[in-house]
Order: structure tokens, then sequence, then C-alpha cells
């Protein structure tokens, strides 16, 4: 059985809740990112927006397990401004050497999911395992429960299989 560990940075909540319901799905550790600066009201709105624009890594604080103890890590990160949000890009930047595999869980009004997986592939060098997005109205009514099982399964049968491919099956032309 492959050790998961389920890594969330949520402003409002909407995320923590999509990693804790996973968590619970599968018995995965969670652990939390947190802003070192109180982000609130509209200029906590406008530092989301900013840190999106100018693609900033605001400072952070992280408690919680060496993620290089893990078989992979699950990203659960907000979109803002059609990116990833910053906190999980400043987590993702500073860690990105001592990362296993990755799979990306994305949480958004509804547009902006695929540059995020871009921008996690462009700083750890590797494209995510996985990677699914869930809009808030999704989370909000609990439509997203099996899909979200269904990421999980599928990512616990990735990191637990061993097959390999040789280059024979993928090119008849090295045959
Ligand atoms: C400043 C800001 C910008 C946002 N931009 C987008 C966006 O471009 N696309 C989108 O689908 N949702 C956008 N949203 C909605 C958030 O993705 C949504 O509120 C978030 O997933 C909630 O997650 P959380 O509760 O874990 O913080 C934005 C929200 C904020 C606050």
């Amino acid at each position: 059985m492959s050790k998961i560990l389920v890594v969330v940075y949520s402003h409002t909540g909407t995320s923590r809740r999509v990693a804790e319901l996973l968590c619970s799905q599968r018995g995965w550790r969670m652990a939390e990112i947190v802003d070192a600066r109180r982000r609130s009201g509209v200029f906590g709105n406008l530092r989301c927006l900013c840190e999106s624009l100018f693609k900033l890594r605001p400072a952070i604080r992280y408690d919680g397990p060496l993620p290089h103890d893990f078989d992979a890590v699950v990203l659960v990160s907000p979109i803002w401004a059609l990116q990833l949000a910053g906190p999980m890009r400043s987590f993702v930047e500073r860690r990105r050497d001592h990362l296993p595999d990755v799979a990306v869980v994305s949480v958004m009004g509804g547009q902006g999911a695929p540059n995020a997986v871009a921008e996690i592939a462009r700083l750890t060098g590797r494209t995510p395992l996985l990677s699914t997005a869930f809009t808030v109205s999704e989370v909000d009514d609990g439509s997203y429960a099996a899909r979200l099982e269904a990421f999980g399964v599928a990512l616990n049968a990735a990191k637990d299989s061993k097959a390999v491919v040789q280059p024979v099956t993928l090119s008849p032309q090295t045959a």
C-alpha cells in the first residue's frame, strides 16, 4: 500500500473540505500550508490577484511531515486569476527538489485548472501523475464526492502498479 500525503492550501475553507474528504475516503494523512501574513477582506483578495498576475511567492508556514518520506503527494489548492494560488506556488517552489510524484486537485469557480497543473509541471520538471478539478458549487452540493473517490482509487492504483512499459511496446519501429 503506497504512503500518500495530501497537502492543502485553503483561503476560505473549500479546498480544505476537499482534502479532508479525500483523506477520510483513503485513510491518507493531511498537512496544511498557511499564510505567514493574514489575508483578509478586499486587500486580501487584491493580494491573491497580484500574486497570480505576477507569479509571486508569498511567505508561508508549513509544519507538516517531509513530503519525501511519502510515495506521492496530492496538492490541493484554489485557483486565483486563472492561476495556481500563490501559497501553493511557494510550497512547490521551495520543495521542488524533495517532492515525490505529485497529483493535483484544483478547486475553482469554473476556470483555470489546466494552468495550475502546467505550472506545477514546470516547477517540478515532471508532469503530475494525475490531476482533477472541482468547482466550489460541486463541493458545496456534495456532487463531487464520487469523482474524488475515483481520483483517490486511480492514484493508489498508479502508485501500486509495478508495470513497466518497454520501449518496444511504445514504438513498433524499435521491434
Ligand atoms: C482573488 C480571487 C480570484 C479568483 N479567480 C478565479 C479564477 O480565475 N477562476 C476560477 O474558477 N475561480 C476563481 N476564484 C474562485 C476560487 O477559485 C474559489 O473561491 C476557491 O476555489 C475557493 O477555495 P478555498 O475556499 O479553498 O480558498 C477566485 C477567487 C479569488 C478570491
